[in-house]
């Protein structure tokens, strides 16, 4: 398989913690697809080139990513026939698509599943400036307005997100507490949603710097499970929210952090896949121990593990990431696809075997089926 930028290189350490440790519908988006180069022709060779909205109109594209490049007029020689090739501007054309994925969507911290749907606050403007370090914030002087725009709204996405995790860490806390956990997982968990705040904010303050505007989350009631909590409602939900998504989404922050080359983003995302990697390893740590002191709540984890899988995107292909994008740590469709179904395979059917979710000789499709 090709390098699935550096997906990999951070396989090793999240296996480990989680070895040390021992969606589904309803989570859509729009995403910028680049289709490819797109050129006007320039009726005065002088002229300068159409700024990005009316180039969009004239190609009748729905967006271009940059400003066009021009090129002048020149020949082009054919056999005996030379032709000249009138100057014109080519321009970067994208199409944005709905996208859905497992409950994990853009944002990388535990969702907070009601049903199907990752339930989310809503946006306002903040009436003052995020403070934001200089270690980790991202250059935007190079970027056009649409992928400012753009960019604004993934790390909006995964600010909600991370804001969303702080309220699923609460029920998740008071159910450990119904359920008797020890003060060990209590603590971990704990400190997990403390860090989940930390990560509100650090996105709300990228996504703010790229847009060029204060964003925060609106005040917000956040749903709570309508049934009391049972050691097999309890374990559906981890399997979910935690073993599946907190581990899925922490291979693709590596793989971001490490395909990204702005500096700022990058130093963002590794604090994001560090944290992370803690959370999904508390994850499995949990279902160990719910499975060791309830072990009729095994199935339930397997058949939950089972609608997950479900979830994982198929997307084959190359894939185009405009590079202005890709310096800032965003990877193309396929690419995802691929590190989600890798990280499925490589991280989480093992560490799923190694909970005691089904036998150590059973493969993945099997445990599955
Ligand atoms: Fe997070
Ligand atoms: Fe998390």
């Amino acid at each position: 398989m090709p390098d699935i930028h550096g997906y990999r290189a951070a396989r090793a350490r999240l296996v480990e913690a989680i070895a040390v440790a021992i969606a589904l519908e309803g989570c859509c988006h729009d995403v910028v697809q680049p289709i490819g180069e797109e050129c006007l022709e320039l009726q005065d060779a002088d002229d300068a080139c159409p700024s990005e909205d009316e180039a969009a109109a004239a190609l009748e594209v729905e967006l271009v990513l940059a400003p066009g490049e021009k090129w002048p007029a020149r020949e082009y020689v054919d056999g005996n026939t030379t032709y000249t090739i009138p100057a014109e501007c080519c321009y970067e054309a994208a199409e944005t698509a709905r996208e859905c994925w497992g409950s994990n969507c853009h944002g990388f911290g535990r969702p907070l599943l009601v049903g199907p749907v990752a339930a989310k606050p809503d946006v306002r403007v903040r009436a003052t400036q995020w403070a934001i370090s200089a270690r980790t914030c991202p250059r935007t002087d190079e970027l056009s307005p649409t992928a400012r725009r753009y960019l604004g709204n993934v790390w909006l996405e995964r600010a909600l997100a991370e804001h969303a995790a702080v309220a699923s860490f609460a029920v998740f806390i008071s159910e450990l507490l119904t359920l008797g956990a020890p003060p060990s997982l209590l603590r971990a968990a704990r400190l997990a949603g403390a860090q989940e705040s930390a990560h509100a904010e650090l996105c709300f303050a990228i996504a703010s710097a790229y847009a060029g505007e204060s964003w925060e989350a609106a005040p917000w009631d956040p749903p709570r499970p309508e049934t009391p909590v049972s050691p097999v409602t309890f374990t559906e939900r981890l399997v979910i929210e935690g073993c599946f998504s907190e581990t899925i989404g922490v291979a693709e922050l590596a793989a971001r952090a490490a395909h990204a080359t702005d500096r700022g983003v990058q130093r963002a995302l590794r604090r994001l896949t560090a944290d992370e990697t803690g959370h999904a390893a508390l994850a499995w740590r949990t279902l160990a121990w719910i499975i060791r002191v309830h072990p009729e709540t095994r199935d339930a984890a397997v058949s939950a593990l089972r609608r997950a899988a479900e979830t994982l995107v198929v997307t084959e292909g190359v894939g185009a990431r405009s590079p202005a994008l890709e310096k800032h740590g965003e990877l193309s469709r396929p690419a995802r696809a691929r590190i989600h179904r890798s990280a499925f395979d490589e991280i989480v059917i093992p560490s799923a075997r190694r909970a005691g979710l089904f036998a150590g000789t059973m493969k993945r499709d099997e445990a599955l089926l």
